[in-house]
């Protein structure tokens, strides 16, 4: 977490000797942190740790050695999980393919390696079904009503394109029936980045969805979307109040079918937001009129949660000459992207605000807190810019998990054909 405006260290390591080591811009990530969030989330039967917030390979074995399980929603997610060492089958499931769609390459992929899948439309019990009937599936359901630090990242209600509408769950149990397709389990997502109280609506709509199903019921998920701490004045979901919602309705679903029922959690941003650091260097302090310019070798080709969703994040100066006694200032941060919305103190809607933070000048430090979800992952090559290099600290060592790309990855696979 950064606490302050300042910050010399991550995680026990100098700024400036992860600079040295990596170059900039890097995400770092603390590994500490990541187990610590898996560890708070135990009382859950399965942690699914959703991998499109961070996917690197180092991660995911991370995640893995912690006892959690993984979830994901392409071909690519799925080729990572088995390259991470998760199997493929499994009870509970390994990995869970869970979209809105199947792919040519997703389905020939959950066919071949027998890969358990979360139905988000009745077309894709169909294609399932046709490929390898018999498989128990389980259901992700659109409970009718979402919420999200977004409107962008609101999945329920008849809005958004997620998930099976509530009241055509009947139709589908209909529907896998020709193809001999358990209904084994039902997921609700509603949305990411909101807040207990619509999470704990989603408790009854499973409960009612449940019951609807009936005794092939062995699993609920309760979705991910646990909000995180970006702010100083942001707190901490009460943790135990919410898996006490959710194993009150298990327990009810347990009785009522007289065997157990496994309750999952799906969290992305929780395990891993606040172990990220985007570390970038100022290449330019400028003045436009009265407003200050913090421009960084980092942009929205790096971190795009400001341009897309206004989002906040924590800032830090690391002074490249060790002095700390800055006076502070308000200033906005930008990027080097040639677009004027490549600014990372924005709000929703594209209006650019201040921040105070303490005076630099070119070759300090930028470091933009809580990047360790919807960071890397959504990065882009926007401007020919490489994607950035990570690496993770774990035990005081940091080692690098990825190479900052090169030119030559850039331009991999594009070809002038001959005239
Ligand atoms: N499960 C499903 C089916 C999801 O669609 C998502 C997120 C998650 C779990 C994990 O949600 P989380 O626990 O991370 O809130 N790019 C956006 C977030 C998009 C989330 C998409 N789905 C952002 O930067 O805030």
């Amino acid at each position: 977490m950064l606490t302050s405006t300042l910050c010399k260290e991550i995680a026990g390591v100098p700024v400036a000797d992860l600079v040295r080591q990596f170059g900039t811009p890097t995400f770092v990530y603390d590994a500490a942190m990541i187990r610590r969030r898996i560890a708070d989330l135990s009382p859950f039967d399965t942690v699914r740790y959703a991998q499109k917030a961070c996917s690197n390979l180092t991660i995911l074995d991370l995640v893995r050695r912690q006892g959690a399980l993984v979830d994901a929603v392409s071909a690519g997610e799925i080729r990572r999980a088995l390259a991470a060492g998760f199997t493929a089958e499994g009870d509970p499931p390994p990995i869970v393919y869970t979209a809105d769609i199947f792919d040519r390459e997703s389905l020939d992929l959950c066919v071949e390696h027998g890969i358990a899948v979360n139905c988000g439309s009745p077309d894709m019990i169909d294609q399932l079904g046709r490929r390898k009937p018999g498989q128990g599936i389980t259901l992700r359901i659109n409970p009718g009503f979402g919420h999200g630090h977004s409107q962008k990242t609101n999945t329920g209600g008849k809005q958004a394109k997620h998930g099976i509408w509530h009241a055509q769950l009947s139709d589908c149990l209909r529907q896998a029936k020709p193809y001999a397709m358990d209904v084994v389990g039902l997921h609700m997502h509603i949305g990411s980045g909101t807040d207990l109280e619509h999470l704990s609506q989603v408790c009854g709509a499973m409960e009612q969805a449940a019951i609807a199903v009936g005794p092939s019921i062995r699993s609920i998920s309760a979705g991910g979307g646990l909000p995180t701490v970006y702010r100083s004045t942001d707190s901490y979901v009460d943790l135990a109040a919410y898996f006490n919602l959710w194993d009150a309705v298990r327990r009810r679903l347990e009785q009522r079918f007289g065997h157990p029922v496994r309750l999952e959690i799906e969290p992305g941003r929780y395990l891993v937001a606040e172990s990220g650091f985007l570390i970038a260097e100022i290449r330019a302090v400028k003045r436009q009129d009265d407003n200050t310019f913090y421009l960084l070798d980092a942009g929205f080709n790096n971190l795009a949660r400001p341009i897309l969703y206004g989002s906040y994040h924590p800032m830090a100066v690391a002074p490249a000459d060790g002095n700390d006694a800055r006076p502070e200032q308000d200033v906005i941060v930008g990027g080097p992207l040639c677009e004027s919305g490549d600014i990372f103190t924005q709000e929703e809607g594209g209006f650019v605000v201040t921040r105070r933070l303490p005076k630099a000048a070119v070759g300090d430090w930028l470091v933009i807190g809580c990047t360790g979800a919807y960071g890397f992952v959504m990065g882009s090559n926007y401007n020919s810019k490489p994607l950035a290099a990570e690496a993770l600290i774990d035990g005081g060592q940091a080692r690098r998990i990825r190479r900052r790309q090169t030119f030559d990855d850039l331009i991999r696979g594009e070809e002038i054909p001959a005239s």
